[in-house]
């Protein structure tokens, strides 16, 4: 069985993005960067919400984000291989290879997703998520935590869903960005 993550960068005070949508606060720093590519590279599909596919595509139509670094080229090359479903109402085509639209989130469908996936499996965009929150198939969390507070914005967590945690690993980094790799379970 494929487990599923969310993976999220988000303030102190538990923001994605800030009021105004910013989120260049929560850029990786090198060190951080070859972390999540670590992270990220055994990872086999990418559910998406729309606007985190949207924040995304740079890393496969924008060849001067790759020609940044060979860090960068290391993750473009890690995005470029996974399968990608991209929920949305809206969008009319994808922009990228290997990536197909889906018009509802369909926990039974994720369900079996994950029972037939050979590669684990990364659920990313608060909204996308929380669904997936709801109804109990996130198997585990890969947070980082910057070193600001925001405000407000855009939770990275959903408000209506407890779970318990259990802490696996935890790691700071010289930014002063936290890792906490949580691993859930569902409460009564
Ligand atoms: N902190 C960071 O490192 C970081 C990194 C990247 C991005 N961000 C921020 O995070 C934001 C993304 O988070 P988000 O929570 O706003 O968005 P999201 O979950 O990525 O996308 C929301 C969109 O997904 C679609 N969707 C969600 N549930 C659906 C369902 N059940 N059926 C069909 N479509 C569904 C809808 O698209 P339609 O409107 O097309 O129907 C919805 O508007 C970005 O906009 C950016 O501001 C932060």
């Amino acid at each position: 069985m494929a487990k599923l993550v969310y993976s999220a960068i988000a303030s102190l005070d538990g923001y994605v993005a800030d009021e105004d949508g910013n989120f260049d606060w929560a850029v990786p720093d090198e060190e951080v960067h070859a972390f999540i590519n670590d992270l990220d590279r055994p990872l086999g599909i990418y559910l998406y919400g729309r606007r985190m596919y949207q924040t995304m595509v740079g890393w496969e139509i924008d060849p001067t984000l790759a020609d940044r670094s060979p860090l960068m080229r290391d993750f473009a090359e890690i995005w470029q291989a996974a399968d990608k479903i991209v929920y949305s109402g809206t969008l009319e085509a994808v922009s990228t290879a290997k990536t197909r639209i889906e018009r509802d989130f369909d926990p039974e469908a994720v369900r079996n997703m994950k029972a037939s996936a050979g590669r684990d499996m990364l659920v990313g965009g608060p909204h996308l998520a929380a669904q997936a929150f709801r109804a109990g198939l996130v198997d585990e969390c890969h947070l980082f935590v910057a070193p600001i507070v925001v405000g407000g914005g855009k939770r990275s967590l959903p408000d209506d869903v407890r779970l318990k945690l259990e802490l696996l690993d935890e790691r700071r980094f010289g930014s002063g960005m936290v890792y906490l790799y949580y691993r859930t379970s569902r409460t009564r």
